[in-house]
């Protein structure tokens, strides 16, 4: 067979071309023969990598890692394991797992400046702002970050990163509540360390090993996610050669949005607002009028059931056996309910995604509600990393510099200010 090709008429001039297509996919740059450009506002339909970490059948409700199902990850994986898989490819032999442990156990600790940045936010300033201020001032504090052509720079910075990030975003909590910082302690594992920097009172923490599982696999649930909002935010950002401390914190200010990462928390702003099971019919007739969205539902890719949702659903029963069941499960179980039978949903193949049970899973663990992106971006950050290192690894990237169709005025003359 020979090469698949598209074949393009320009009607205006009767000039042919024909376009070669791979996997599915035609070059936006091959319709520069003709004159003309793609158009494309929200990347609907716009590739813009080629990427061997993360495949989603959005139709079928698949996601899986580097090839493994995120099913068998959520089961066996611990969160250092899938980023280990994310930027490496493989899993992890046993040798390099407790390898790559203890290099992460060895720079958790964060200049004790940054705390002070920290201080210097008002009691009431929501964490993710905290957070991606913080995580770009990392930056200042590692210039050799800036040498992005070195390979083992860029290792080195990655392992700073994961490391870090939970003792910062530890203390964003800490800062929140008013409680002086607990720093990292190097006989506890990832998630055990991170839990104790949060809640430990007075030296005292009991480890919860339910609850700590539990948030280790929301934690692989959002290890990665293709071309997400924050992640193309990466890619862009880190597209100019900036180092990746500042390239991380444009991901962590994309998640932040409602849209994004943003929704866990606007689902249980939502849920409160709702108040009771009997108010879900009157507010389900509101998302149908376009008044409001039904937060937690829709998704750019997934057209059928997130299989993160499905996955979440299941550790919520695992958390709530040891915390008591949340009551705004009850209407968050209604709303899908209704959404999953009602026309409006199913026509435009509307689903919970990620975002729908977690937050009601985060603040029985005891996180309250402005934190939960927090915990997102926590999960996120080895996806953010490895396909930074995919990018500037891959010699077709360039910097991310879109097109436009201007719609302004033509060229008018200046007008001088006592004549306007
Ligand atoms: N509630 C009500 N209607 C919705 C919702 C929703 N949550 N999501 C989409 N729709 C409707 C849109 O109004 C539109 O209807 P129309 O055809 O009558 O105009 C149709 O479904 C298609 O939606 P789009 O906005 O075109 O879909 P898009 O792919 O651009 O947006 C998004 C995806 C942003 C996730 C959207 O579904 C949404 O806003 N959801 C709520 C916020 C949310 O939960 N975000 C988290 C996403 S997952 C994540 O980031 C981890």
């Amino acid at each position: 067979m020979g090469e698949e090709t598209l074949s393009v008429r320009d009607n205006r001039t009767g000039e042919e071309v024909e376009i070669p297509i791979s996997d599915g996919t035609i070059r936006a740059t091959d319709l520069r023969q003709l004159g003309l450009m793609s158009y494309d506002p929200a990347f609907l339909n716009t590739a813009s990598t080629r990427s061997g970490i993360t495949y989603i059948d959005g139709d079928a409700g698949i996601l899986r890692y580097r090839g493994y199902p995120i099913e068998q990850l959520a089961e066996h994986a611990s969160f250092l394991e899938t980023a280990w898989l994310l930027f490496e490819g493989e899993l992890p032999t046993r040798e390099q797992l407790d390898a790559w442990e203890e290099e992460v156990r060895v720079h958790t600790y964060v200049h004790t400046n940054v705390t002070q940045f920290l201080d210097g936010f008002r009691h009431d300033a929501h964490p993710m702002g905290m957070l991606l201020g913080a995580i770009a001032a990392l930056s200042t504090f590692y210039p050799d970050a800036k040498e992005i052509g070195d390979a083992e720079s860029r290792r080195l910075q990655r392992v700073r990163l994961i490391a870090k990030f939970p003792t910062i975003a530890a203390w964003v909590f800490r800062h929140s509540r008013g409680l002086p910082y607990v720093f990292p302690r190097n006989d506890l594992g990832y998630i055990g360390n991170f839990v104790n920097m949060t809640f430990e009172i007075g030296g005292q923490h009991e480890p919860n090993p339910v609850l700590q599982r539990a948030l280790e696999i929301l934690l692989v649930l959002h290890a990665d996610h293709e071309q997400n909002a924050s992640t193309n935010a990466v890619r862009g950002v880190g597209s100019t050669q900036v180092d990746p401390f500042s390239a991380v914190s444009a991901g962590v200010a994309a998640l932040y949005g409602p849209l994004h990462g943003g929704a866990n928390e606007q689902v249980l702003r939502m849920l409160d607002e709702i108040g009771d099971v009997k108010n879900v019919p009157a507010f389900i007739e509101g998302v149908k009028k376009h008044e409001r969205l039904l937060m937690g539902f829709g998704h750019r890719v997934y057209k059928n059931y997130d299989p993160r949702a499905k996955l979440i659903k299941r550790v919520a029963d695992d958390v709530f056996a040891q915390t008591g069941v949340d009551p705004k499960l009850e209407i968050a179980l209604e709303l899908e309910r209704i959404a999953l039978e009602d026309d409006y949903f199913v026509s435009r193949k509307l689903y919970p995604n990620v975002d729908f049970y977690s937050g009601i899973i985060y603040r029985a663990m005891g996180y309250p509600t402005d934190y939960f992106t927090v915990l997102f971006a926590l999960g996120r950050l080895p996806g953010w990393l490895a396909q930074w290192e995919e990018m500037l690894s891959d010699s077709e990237q360039k910097i991310a510099r879109p097109r436009q169709v201007y719609t302004g005025y033509g060229e008018r003359d200046f007008v001088p200010l006592a004549n306007r």
